[in-house]
């Protein structure tokens, strides 16, 4: 089938290269031109494993092309829409205004389809009542368009494979039984494989749709808020909250995924998501439905401050001229995205309390070369420890995980360690002579 994806990030350009490897005939639109360029040649614009080969596949067959151009949109039965929705300055609420141009995009170049309307999918994360906005626009300005909204719940750093494989594909209908019937069948042939494969897939209205995005995203962040709530217990009274997540963790009701405790979440989804979704609450007027969501902003950004307490802390009161080496700067590891990424948050505030700030990360070090340029970057984790008399571990990357503690403390001026994710042994660390300090854990246990 033909079809376009508005919006190449990290979404759209996944989306795409997906969808060329289901088979279909795929054009790839984007106003950034130099992004376009090397996607066009078969190249990520961002780091995302399994990404590449199937980029280069679909350029080299000719099924997956990119573009500035918008008249390419001409011709297809079937378009994506999967801009960002990032935070408004000013406010928590989401910036609509590539949704709208995205819209105006298909109104300008859509071309009506020989098998009946055409059908606008939307991806992007989106306050509830969008979609039904959405379709009353294409209605007005004469497209004969289904709307079919369809939230996107892939992860970076699985996006390929929670594209290609999700555990559930959500469906918001419009209430018109008839055409939300050609919105369920269109959509059912672009994800063929997923639905052969027996996939989960749930038929809803268009607020349902768009309320499981962000109510996924609010339950993921609030369930790491809540154990970095119980860090805060553990460190008062000595309790251990890796062993405590480990213990809660065996109980399915709770389940023992995202209740890693550490510095706390970032990047460019449930930060702003939360924020937006209490934006659309207050609204709609249920704002005190969300309240808690405050929280757990809060106790999300208080993790931040409470590890540069404990680099001072355990500096002996003062960072100025501190050496202090910051392992990892992205949001989370096989990622190269620094936004909103509390690693980088938290080497700002260091440098910013006088400390010599030397830090390194596998794939996020050129995007903060360019962000902040004040930050010492240096290739490797060797480099950062030479001679820091504080090491922080900001980003649970693979190879940081596995340092092995008694050669880095051959390296390093002064043995002390933050494991800002609790991802180290501390027992191991201990041992090698390291005074360890972990967020809620106890050093050594
Ligand atoms: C998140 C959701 O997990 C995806 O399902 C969703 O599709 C996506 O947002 C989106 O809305 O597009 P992502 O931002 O890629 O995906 O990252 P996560 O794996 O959710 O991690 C988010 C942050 O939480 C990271 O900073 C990570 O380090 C932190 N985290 C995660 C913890 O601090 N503790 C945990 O136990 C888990």
């Amino acid at each position: 089938m033909k079809i376009s994806v508005i919006g190449c990030g990290y979404l759209g350009a996944v989306h795409a290269a997906c969808m060329a490897d289901f088979g279909h005939d795929v054009v790839g639109v984007d106003v950034d031109p130099a992004k376009v360029d090397k996607l066009a040649a078969g190249i990520p614009s961002f780091h995302e494993p399994g990404l590449e080969p199937l980029l280069r596949q679909g350029v080299e067959k000719g099924s997956l092309r990119f573009t500035t151009d918008k008249t390419s949109l001409a011709g297809a039965r079937v378009h994506f829409i999967a801009v960002g929705t990032p935070q408004r300055g000013g406010s928590y609420a989401a910036d609509m205004s590539y949704i709208w141009s995205a819209v105006d995009d298909i109104i300008g170049n859509a071309t009506p389809h020989a098998d009946g309307p055409l059908v606008v999918v939307g991806k992007s994360t989106v306050p509830v009542g969008t979609a039904a906005a959405i379709a009353e626009r294409l209605e007005e300005a004469g497209v004969d368009a289904v709307v079919v909204w369809n939230p996107e719940f892939l992860r970076e750093g699985h996006a390929v494979q929670d594209t290609e494989r999700p555990d559930r594909v959500v469906y918001g209908l419009p209430d018109d039984r008839e055409r939300g019937e050609v919105g369920r069948s269109v959509v059912d042939e672009v994800y063929a494989p997923i639905i052969e494969a027996g996939t989960p897939r749930l038929l809803v209205n268009y607020p349902t749709a768009e309320l499981v995005k962000v109510a996924a995203n609010s339950f993921l962040a609030t369930k790491i808020s809540f154990i970095n709530s119980m860090a805060e217990l553990c460190d008062v009274s000595g309790a251990d909250v890796s062993r405590l997540a480990e213990a809660i963790g065996h109980d399915d009701r709770i389940g023992s995924k995202f209740l890693q405790a550490g510095i706390g979440f970032g990047g460019g989804c449930l930060p702003k998501d939360i924020r937006a979704f209490m934006a659309r609450a207050g609204e709609l007027g249920v704002d005190q439905s969300l309240t808690f969501l405050r929280e757990v902003d809060s106790i999300n950004m208080r993790r931040r401050d409470h590890a540069v307490e404990l680099a001072t802390q355990m500096a002996g009161g003062r960072l100025v001229g501190l050496k202090v080496a910051v392992l990892g700067l992205t949001f989370k590891p096989d990622s190269d995205d620094v936004r909103d990424s509390p690693a980088l948050d938290i080497a700002g505030r260091l440098w910013g309390r006088g400390a010599n700030v030397v830090a390194t990360d596998p794939a996020g070090a050129d995007a903060v070369r360019g962000l902040r340029p004040d930050l010492h970057i240096v290739d490797s984790a060797d480099e950062a420890l030479a001679g820091a008399d504080l090491v922080m571990l900001l980003t649970a990357w693979k190879d940081y995980v596995e340092l092995d503690p008694t050669a880095a403390r051959s390296l390093v001026a002064t043995p002390r360690i933050i494991d800002g994710r609790n991802v180290l042994d501390p027992r191991a660390w201990a041992d090698a002579g390291w005074d360890y300090r972990g967020m809620g854990r106890r050093s050594g246990a």
